[in-house]
């Protein structure tokens, strides 16, 4: 990956008055070293928790505290006249009820009144104002206005709570940042807890056209498989696993961000449909193969994600089974179930580019490299699942994509969201090149 990801972007960083104001140094660091230029705007307030000098020190520039003050060469009106992206980590509630009515009592409610430019918002308050429906009313009505949204997280909050309503993490947030500059512009947080936000939604038009989506993407048709599959004990009994669906909906979710058609076939999950994509539910691994063979005409890419259940009972009970009846031990008895990606990678029409997930606990490049070869995918994403933090239903991943050739990259810990954007573009990428290997070697012959 380019280690300068927003070379020559300016971008406003305003903070208002937020604990939360301490990661943001952190934030302006992170932007000035990927290239971008920073200026920064203060409240009164946020300079209580961080003083001007740490911005200029890490900004290389005055900073803005005050409408009528005189910083160098900078004022609110002219200030995003330059300017990319206008991003205000973090925002309270308070400013952003001031930015819902247009109220420019400070230098950030005026410099964000004024922009010339997109504006990002990072809320970071209490979960009771975050719910509170006056936080949600404003918060929809700047995002109906084309204000960029990144969702608070759960986690511990300054008032000593611990709830929703914590500033979204630095490189999150970073990411976001790079994803707007460089590539799409719709929202990737989409698992939000409903009761917190506005319903996810596309953004309104935007009115400041800066941003305008590279779309890798555009014409291609993905289809993801994602979640557990169920099969079938008795009425009241399952065997399934611990896949919550979080990456495989991730990977949705970016891959319609960067404009493709994406389906997404998903087992059993408590999360709610990525925008813009079409999504096919199903039960149990059968069910989910006969989805994919409906889906995949005309599809460029397949990706494996869900945790398919390799074995069903052959004949499950159609009544409840009693304990009382079965005694001290109860055999089931199992059978194969087909594997849906192999099934896809061993087509000999119409083949598409096809990408499986390696569920590991030990053995890992053993493992990959045998699942690669028996399933004949053209690439393979390996994570540890032995990890709690990094693998079923948790919020962040890491991995390690094999190619037939062996290792393509590694990617860090990181949330499923921003490995997801990482994935879909590294897919897309393999996938032109090969397309466009295929096109040189048919000319040559
Ligand atoms: O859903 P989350 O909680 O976010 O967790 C994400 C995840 C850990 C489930 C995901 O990142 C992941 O690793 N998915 C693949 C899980 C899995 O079943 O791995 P596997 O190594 O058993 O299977 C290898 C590949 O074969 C996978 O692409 C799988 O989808 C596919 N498979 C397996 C069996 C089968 N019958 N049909 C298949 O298509």
């Amino acid at each position: 990956m380019s280690q300068l990801l927003l070379q020559n972007r300016k971008i406003v960083l305003a903070i208002t008055g937020g604990i939360a104001a301490y990661k943001t140094c952190e934030l302006c660091r992170k932007l000035i070293k990927n290239g971008a230029q920073v200026r920064v705007v203060m409240t009164e307030a946020a300079c209580k928790f961080v003083t001007p000098a740490t911005f200029a020190a890490l900004s290389h520039h005055e900073v803005m505290t005050d409408v009528f003050g005189d910083a160098e060469g900078i004022d609110h009106i002219a200030i995003t006249n330059d300017a990319d992206l206008l991003v205000v980590a973090p925002a309270t509630a308070n400013s952003l009820a001031k930015f819902a009515c247009g109220i420019a009592d400070n230098a950030v409610t005026t410099t964000v009144l004024a922009s010339a430019c997109p504006v990002v918002v990072a809320p970071a308050m209490n979960t009771r104002m975050l719910i509170n429906p006056a936080t949600k009313a404003n918060l929809k009505t700047l995002q109906e206005r084309g204000f960029y949204i990144i969702a608070p997280e759960e986690g511990d909050l300054a008032c000593g709570d611990s709830g929703m309503g914590r500033m979204r993490n630095v490189d999150d947030i970073f990411a976001y940042i790079c994803a707007l500059l460089n590539d799409h512009v719709a929202l990737p947080y989409q698992a939000l807890p409903p009761t917190c936000l506005p319903s996810p939604q596309e953004p309104a038009a935007l009115t400041q056209t800066k941003l305008l989506p590279k779309s890798h993407g555009a014409g291609l048709k993905i289809v993801i498989t994602a979640g557990p599959t169920e099969e079938s004990i008795d009425p009241a009994r399952v065997i399934t696993n611990k896949s919550s669906g979080k990456m495989g909906y991730a990977l949705a979710q970016m891959a319609a961000t960067m404009g493709a058609d994406v389906t997404l076939i998903s087992g059993p999950t408590h999360l709610a449909t990525p925008n813009n994509v079409k999504r096919v539910d199903v039960t149990t691994a059968s069910q989910m193969l006969d989805a994919v063979k409906s889906q995949i005409g005309q599809a460029n890419i397949v990706i494996g994600c869900a945790a398919v259940a390799d074995y069903r009972v052959i004949e499950p009970m159609s009544t409840k089974l009693k304990k009382e009846e079965t005694g001290e031990f109860l055999t089931l008895e199992l059978v194969k179930n087909e594997d849906i990606i192999s099934y896809v990678g061993h087509l000999d029409e119409d083949r598409p580019f096809t990408v499986g997930f390696a569920a590991e606990t030990d053995h890992f490049e053993e493992n990959a490299r045998e699942k690669i070869a028996n399933k004949n995918l053209d690439l393979i994403v390996l994570n540890d699942v032995s990890d709690p933090e990094i693998g079923f239903n948790s919020n962040d991943n890491a991995a390690t994509v094999y190619g037939p050739n062996g290792i393509v990259t590694s990617f860090g810990k990181m949330s499923k969201v921003k490995l997801a954007d990482l994935l879909i573009e590294l897919i897309i990428a393999e996938y032109k090149a090969k397309k466009h290997q295929e096109q040189d070697d048919s000319k040559s012959k």
